[in-house]
């Protein structure tokens, strides 16, 4: 990492290159980044450092059930044919993101009776999952089912369907793919805390009620003006001791601009502490961040004054929290 000191004031400068070896081979986990198809396309040397550093791509937003059936019987998949394809070309695993959420949700299923939104929601995942049989290791089957203090977010699926819904959706998944691997996905469950403790009961029931769940993603969205989350790795050991998988599924920590050499430090030491955590824990298998670079980012959109969340800056130069993971 280059330090220069202008003015009196050190400004960190990113140096001109990433390191000699790409991360995906520094490591024997599966590391990725949520991509989106319109930068894939347009953008040559978004999809060149995407091509050398990464082995895993999660569609950001082209397989949610928003994009490809806005309009019912309208399919559009062409953002993840695309994606997948590039995956394929380039030798990438892909996780599929995601099959069931409260958001990006088409209002034309919020809107179905209760009888027919579970044929719909049957469909929508054998649909999804057939279509891509054999090209998906990993899906994230049900998103952010639960509230902060571990009860169950009331969902339109549930307020139809009941807590059952969840069981079900693994199983069509299942039987459309037996092939990948189907995972339970939150935001704020990287520590020990009562979301964290209700995704281990309700895997743990499931495992036992022989319900094919293979994995938890942890998301990883933090942000340097909290501390690191408590029990991290003590949280993915748990997992591992149930006979689950863990992944880091969306990482990125983000800070409140502007940068400065502090700033970026502490979130160096965040990203470090992720990716070390998943490193000592052998059933985490996957280190994914949300998005790689600052120039495209999903943070300023929702957290005003909050952004540079990623490993690469806006111009693609690695950051120091690349060089924490990737010395
Ligand atoms: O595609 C439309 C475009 O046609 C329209 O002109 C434009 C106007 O706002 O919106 C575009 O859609 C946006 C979409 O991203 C694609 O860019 C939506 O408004 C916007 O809400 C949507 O945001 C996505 C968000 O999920 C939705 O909740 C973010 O890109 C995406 O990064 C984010 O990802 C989520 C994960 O799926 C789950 N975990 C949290 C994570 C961050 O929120």
């Amino acid at each position: 990492m280059a330090v220069v000191v202008a003015m009196g004031i050190a400004v960190w400068q990113a140096p001109a290159a990433a390191a000699s070896v790409p991360l995906k081979n520094i490591t024997n986990r599966y590391v990725g980044s949520a991509v989106a198809a319109t930068y894939l396309a347009s953008e040559s040397d978004y999809r060149a450092v995407l091509t050398r550093e990464f082995d895993n791509v999660t569609p950001e937003n082209e397989m949610k059930w928003g994009t490809v059936e806005a309009v019912r019987g309208q399919y559009d998949w062409s953002g993840a044919d695309a994606i997948v394809r590039y995956a394929q070309r380039t030798h990438k695993t892909v996780r599929g993101h995601t099959l069931v959420w409260h958001s990006q949700l088409p209002d034309w299923v919020a809107a179905l009776p209760a009888d027919e939104l579970r044929g719909v929601l049957r469909d929508h995942i054998t649909t999804e999952v057939k279509r891509y049989k054999g090209k998906i290791r990993a899906w994230d089957v049900v998103n952010e089912i639960f509230n902060e203090d571990g009860t169950r977010r009331d969902t339109v699926f549930r307020q139809k369907l009941g807590d059952g819904f969840v069981a079900d959706v693994f199983r069509w998944a299942h039987a459309a793919d037996p092939g990948a691997k189907l995972y339970l996905n939150d935001y704020n469950i990287e520590g020990v805390n009562p979301k964290s403790d209700a995704v281990y009961d309700l895997v743990k029931t499931l495992r036992r009620q022989g319900v094919p769940i293979d994995g938890v993603g942890i998301q990883g969205h933090l942000s340097i003006q909290y501390g690191f989350p408590g029990e991290y790795r003590a949280n993915l050991a748990r997992f591992a001791r149930i006979g689950v998988e863990t992944a880091v599924t969306e990482a990125d920590v983000r800070i409140p601009t502007p940068p400065d050499p502090a700033k970026l430090a502490t979130q160096a030491s965040y990203f470090g502490q992720l990716w070390d955590g998943c490193h000592a824990v052998s059933r985490c298998v996957e280190f994914t961040t949300w998005g790689f670079t600052d120039r495209h980012s999903w943070v300023p959109d929702v957290f005003p004054g909050e952004g540079a969340a990623c490993l690469f800056d806006e111009n693609l130069h690695p950051k120091p929290a690349y060089y924490r993971l990737n010395p």
